[in-house]
């Protein structure tokens, strides 16, 4: 029996399979050879549910290394296939085996529903989680969503944190060592396994953290986020942003670890792309990156501040309706806001960032005594540049925090969890912060979010 570790995607397409377990295991250690991607084949046979396999497609396969020079071990990964299937029929039950029928190795049957795609037609349950990890809280905040029935998955970055792993597999007791130097891939090959039960049967669409950085010999960056996860990158021209539709939804993905400045590609492929969306086809405007720019914990405050002042006008000028994020190991949901005043055609800015992880929650918050940071500690190593200066407007006026919880910070707990967003037509949508210590059909925070295409037109 063949292992299958899916990754479906959008209703139209899905790929498939990492490290069937007859394509070998991976390797690690000194002397590693790596595997021939041709000695086993990337199919995937496929049919409606309880109508028969009776389609089969055809992908292809490749293999991954991560190299360090100064004598750590080095990790070369089992055979990764990745196969294309085309001409699914909308919000229907699939079911599918993936493998290699010559051998013969297939996997299980797996089986999954694809979106909704006539216009007017919603996601109805799209979750949304950050900072996944591989803990006994990833795996309660993964059943939890279960439970809920997602239709999409969103994964706003650090996946695995297979780079808190020393190359020996001990986890290191120095996150914040800088740069992280050492990884340990093969958890991303356990966080495959485990993430399978989501993966195999819900679309599911991720976005890099700065766990997914992983750099490695050569300055090779991304490597491992790069080859396991499948992106409709062709159009945007980087597996690191890149934007899709889900039903009336249009999503733009974007990458925080890559510039962002506005005469980069990131920036000058943003612009095209929201100038092209049309919101009678698609109402609502969702963008998601890791780190966030309204966050008011202690932990991160103000780090993508950068990013925030080259980014949010456009992002505004186009009326995007929410914005989710992770990064911050806890939750916390804004009122409309722009460039730290609240208005009402700004986006709602959402951090989800305690999936699970290998740390452990934000507890404090920048406005408690003694908690402010000392704004030059504040920009992030990878990102870079020092934007973050101290108000000069409102109830902060000349500090860099705010003395209480801001006005623009609606809601925040320190808690394991995720949301769901239920989009119930095109100008409401349900959102709904889950925590793992509830029930998981009992909401934290619940909250219509509205838009006003009349009083915000774009
Ligand atoms: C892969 O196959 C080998 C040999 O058949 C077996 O020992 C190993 O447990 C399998 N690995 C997994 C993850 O099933
Ligand atoms: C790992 O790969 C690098 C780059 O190819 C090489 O320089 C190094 O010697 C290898 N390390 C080991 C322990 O084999
Ligand atoms: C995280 O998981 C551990 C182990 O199951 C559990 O003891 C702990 O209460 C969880 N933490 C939270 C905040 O839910
Ligand atoms: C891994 O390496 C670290 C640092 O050298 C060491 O402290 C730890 O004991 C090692 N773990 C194992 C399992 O060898
Ligand atoms: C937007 O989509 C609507 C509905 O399909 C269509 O009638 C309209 O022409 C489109 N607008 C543009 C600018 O393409
Ligand atoms: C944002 O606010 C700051 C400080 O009030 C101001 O200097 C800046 O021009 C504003 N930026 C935009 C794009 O409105
Ligand atoms: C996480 O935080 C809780 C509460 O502050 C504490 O009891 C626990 O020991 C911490 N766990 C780890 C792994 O640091
Ligand atoms: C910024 O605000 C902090 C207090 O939040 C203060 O200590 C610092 O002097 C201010 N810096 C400037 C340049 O005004
Ligand atoms: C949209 O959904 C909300 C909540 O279900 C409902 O109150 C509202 O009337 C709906 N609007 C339209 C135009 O259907």
């Amino acid at each position: 029996m063949a292992l299958c570790f899916p990754q479906i995607l959008l209703w139209h397409l899905f790929t498939s399979a990492y490290e069937l377990n007859f394509s070998g295991e991976f390797q690690i250690g000194d002397e590693i050879r790596p595997l021939d991607p041709q000695s086993v084949a990337s199919v995937v046979q496929y049919g409606i549910y309880r109508s028969g396999r009776n389609y089969q497609a055809t992908g292809y396969s490749f293999v991954y290394n991560q190299q360090y020079p100064n004598g750590l071990k080095n990790y070369t990964s089992g055979i990764i296939h990745r196969v294309l299937v085309t001409g699914l029929d909308p919000d229907t039950l699939y079911e599918y085996q993936c493998g290699d029928p010559s051998i013969p190795a297939m996997s299980d049957v797996h089986y999954f529903r694809t979106l909704r795609s006539t216009p007017g037609d919603y996601p109805s349950r799209v979750a949304v989680v950050g900072d996944l990890g591989l803990t006994y809280n990833t795996s309660t905040t993964i059943s939890h969503m279960l439970a809920n029935h997602p239709d999409l998955a969103l994964f706003v970055g650090d996946l695995s944190f297979a780079d808190l792993f020393l190359t020996n597999g001990t986890l290191s007791d120095c996150c914040s060592c800088s740069p992280l130097e050492e990884t340990y891939q093969p958890r991303w090959d356990y966080w495959g396994r485990f993430m399978q039960i989501l993966t195999a049967s819900v679309p599911t669409m991720v976005i890099e953290g700065d766990h997914e950085i992983e750099k490695q010999a050569d300055n090779q960056m991304f490597t491992a986020y790069t080859t396991r996860f499948a992106f409709p990158s062709d159009e945007s021209g980087s597996t690191l942003y890149y934007s899709f539709n889900a039903g009336g939804i249009h999503f733009v993905m974007l990458g925080a670890y890559v510039a962002y400045d506005k005469s980069s590609d990131q920036y000058k492929w943003l612009e095209n792309d929201l100038s092209n969306v049309n919101r009678s086809v698609t109402p609502w405007l969702i963008a998601a990156w890791h780190p966030p720019w309204y966050s008011t914990y202690k932990e991160h405050y103000r780090e993508a501040e950068c990013m925030r002042v080259e980014m949010e006008g456009l992002l505004y000028a186009h009326g995007v309706d929410i914005v989710f994020n992770g990064h911050v190991n806890a939750y916390e949901r804004s009122n409309r806001v722009y460039n730290y005043t609240l208005d009402p055609c700004g986006p709602v800015h959402i951090t989800v960032g305690s999936g699970g992880n290998e740390k452990n929650l934000t507890l404090e918050h920048a406005d408690e005594p003694g908690n402010c940071p000392d704004p030059v500690s504040t920009p992030d190593r990878f990102m870079g540049g020092f934007c973050a200066f101290n108000f000069t407007s409102g109830p902060a006026t000349g500090n860099f925090c705010w003395n209480e919880q801001p006005e623009y910070s609606a809601y925040r707990d320190s808690s394991f969890g995720y949301g769901v967003l239920e989009v119930k037509n095109q100008t409401h949508a349900l959102w709904i912060w889950y925590r793992n210590q509830d029930s998981y059909w009992a909401g934290a925070d619940v909250i219509y979010i509205v838009r006003q295409p009349d009083r915000c037109p774009c």
